[in-house]
């Protein structure tokens, strides 16, 4: 994908893109497409998103929304107000794969960059359908380029347990983020785990297919992340979302500086 310069700055935004046939699209999100219809995907935020995103009021802000997928927090952070710079990974960079000694390298990698094509095609057919003015910066969240300028808020919406250094990967959006982190993710398993400060590591030598999640990692630690960046001020919240294989609890962290 080349990029182009913002025409005000040097800000790496992706051109958008038309994408004209829904099937050459993936949707992460279940959405009510304008003008399409309803997609199902893996998790249905719908009822639940202000609750997903802390109930923080975007109205005004400047958002960064790193892991944007196919891009129904960015969409409902617009709708709601705010500004976007959408942030994800495109075919051309690599995810940060568990380097199982028996997974196939290469085809998994090939695997992967076709599945981001088609949930890059998924976020540009939504941003269409949704008139959305959001832009898209391509590249991995351990480079998330300062050039994007400041932001009131930066959003990590479930990727932290995809990365193999979280800390690294808030690190690189918080320091753009003027007031706010968002950090919505999934718990270690059980009540126990959650209360922990402990990250539950989650590849298993015996399982090479799992191989694109790293860490469940429980609120108290993201919470001393947060405050080791300079956001001290954290409110944790617990909310139950639609997931395609059943609903799950899942948290959110808003940390303020
Ligand atoms: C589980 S989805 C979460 C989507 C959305 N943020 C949400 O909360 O519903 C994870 C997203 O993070 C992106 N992602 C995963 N690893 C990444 C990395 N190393 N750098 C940048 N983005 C990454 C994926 O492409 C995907 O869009």
């Amino acid at each position: 994908m080349t990029a182009t310069d913002d025409q005000a700055g040097t800000a790496p935004y992706a051109p958008p893109r038309e994408v004209t046939d829904i099937a050459d699209c993936y949707f992460y999100h279940t959405t009510d497409i304008p003008g399409h219809g309803l997609v199902h995907g893996e998790w249905d935020l719908r009822g639940n998103i202000d609750a997903y995103l802390g109930n923080f009021e975007f109205r005004g802000k400047r958002v960064l929304d790193v892991g944007a997928a196919s891009g129904f927090l960015t969409f409902s952070a617009e709708k709601a107000g705010a500004e976007v710079v959408s942030y994800d990974l495109s075919p051309a960079q690599r995810w940060d794969i568990v380097p199982h000694a028996k997974l196939d390298r290469a085809a998994t990698d090939a695997d992967r960059s076709r599945h981001l094509q088609r949930l890059n095609n998924g976020y540009w057919f939504c941003h269409a359908a949704n008139r959305s003015k959001a832009r898209l910066v391509h590249g991995a969240v351990y480079d998330i380029p300062a050039s994007i300028g400041p932001v009131d808020v930066a959003i990590y919406g479930s990727i932290l347990l995809h990365v193999r250094d979280p800390f690294l990967a808030l690190e690189n959006g918080a320091r753009l983020a003027r007031e706010a982190v968002i950090v919505a993710d999934v718990p270690p398993l059980g009540l126990l785990g959650a209360m922990m400060r402990a990250p539950r590591f989650q590849p298993e030598s015996a399982k090479p297919s799992l191989h694109d999640t790293w860490w469940n990692l429980p609120p108290r630690l993201v919470r001393e992340y947060l405050a080791v960046l300079g956001f001290p001020k954290a409110v944790t919240t617990w909310h139950r979302q639609k997931f395609i294989q059943g609903d799950k609890w899942l948290y959110t962290v808003v940390a303020r500086r």
